[in-house]
């Protein structure tokens, strides 16, 4: 009963990477053509690691710049800034009360990004998969396109609808909803490169934080960095196999397969039809030219768009503006439903 409806959203947290392409804004380019998709640069879960003021404005518009130079349409999607629609902090302390403690306890990404010394983490870093949940339902969203790492969330965001669903079903049938109040989102995980791993290390996730520049791609990278971090990527000496299950077991091999399949729009059995057999540097060259022509001309468009901040924060004003005009009702019948 409830239509498609998209949401997803990138933290403005700095070092936009080839991660965060393929996982997530590639994906949500080729979903704007077919659905009523919502894009949001999620500064409310930035700040659960302390940023700095004038980063946290800066890399804002960064995310907002990469959507757009990605192909997201700001006429066609909603691209806005999560803080300035106050739905997702009210909807997120509600779910706050719906979730259980026991649900966070077993979050991983917690545990990875809380490091060893958990107390002394932020208690927003502890609840944000609640305001995760809460971003997604505010809009009744039905499918969010995430990276491989992003799994576990949806599926707490989930149980939370199911919970509220429960809790509230006297409420939620009076107001006129048989069949539950939110629908169960589903997670899009889909494609060749739904983790991207490091450069340097096969076994960890390409990330932000990672201090080595090596070890990830960013979306504003020239050729000439490109080329030397790709030229430097960690691989075994192999050559490549000529089938997917040859991957196995390699993790460099099957990453870099993976993302020039993922720029290439096509599979990793295509690709090692390719390059099967063939020697690291020979793939690698390929692999250069096919992300330097993909990447470069989206780091320019970013960096154009970004030299005019002021015309960057009307269109965030102004999907703000549409962003409360779906939200805004949603809200105001949670509240009905619970008896505020
Ligand atoms: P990060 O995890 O880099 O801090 P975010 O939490 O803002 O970035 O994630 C934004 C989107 O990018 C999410 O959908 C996430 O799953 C995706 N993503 C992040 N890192 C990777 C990766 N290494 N491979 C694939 N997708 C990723
Ligand atoms: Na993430």
């Amino acid at each position: 009963t409830h239509k498609t409806r998209i949401f997803s959203g990138v933290q403005p947290t700095g070092n936009l990477h080839l991660g965060n392409y393929l996982g997530a804004i590639k994906r949500f380019v080729e979903m704007q053509a077919d659905y009523e998709c919502l894009y949001c640069v999620v500064d409310l879960h930035a700040i659960t690691v302390f940023q700095d003021p004038d980063e946290l404005t800066h890399n804002t518009r960064e995310v907002t710049a990469a959507y757009i130079a990605a192909g997201i349409d700001p006429q066609q999607s909603t691209i806005f800034n999560q803080s300035q629609v106050s739905g997702h902090a009210e909807l997120a302390w509600i779910l706050n009360c719906v979730a259980r403690i026991g649900w966070l306890n077993r979050m991983t990404q917690f545990k990875e990004k809380a490091g060893k010394d958990r107390e002394k983490a932020s208690a927003g870093l502890y609840i944000y998969p609640n305001l995760m949940a809460a971003d997604v339902l505010l809009y009744h969203a039905t499918h969010v396109p995430v990276g491989e790492d992003q799994k576990q969330h949806i599926e707490l965001a989930r149980d939370i609808a199911q919970k509220f669903n429960n809790d509230f079903a006297e409420t939620i049938a009076r107001a006129g909803y048989p069949g539950g109040f939110f629908p169960l989102p589903e997670p899009v995980i889909a494609g060749a490169a739904t983790r991207v791993m490091s450069f340097r290390d096969g076994t960890k996730k390409m990330s932000k934080s990672d201090p080595s520049d090596l070890s990830r791609i960013n979306m504003t990278d020239d050729e000439d960095t490109i080329a030397k971090k790709i030229r430097k990527a960690k691989t075994d000496p192999e050559p490549l196999p000529s089938e997917v299950d040859g991957l196995k077991e390699r993790p460099e091999a099957d990453n870099l397969v993976g993302i020039y399949a993922a720029l290439a729009g096509t599979g990793k059995d295509a690709v090692l039809a390719d390059f099967g057999g063939g020697e690291f540097s020979a793939f690698k060259k390929a692999l250069v030219e096919l992300a330097t022509d993909k990447l470069t001309p989206i780091g320019d468009e970013m960096r154009r768009l970004l030299s005019d901040p002021v015309e960057i924060d009307r269109i965030l004003a102004d999907g703000a503006a549409r962003a409360h005009n779906v939200a805004d009702p949603i809200l105001a019948k949670t509240k009905d439903i619970i008896g505020f």
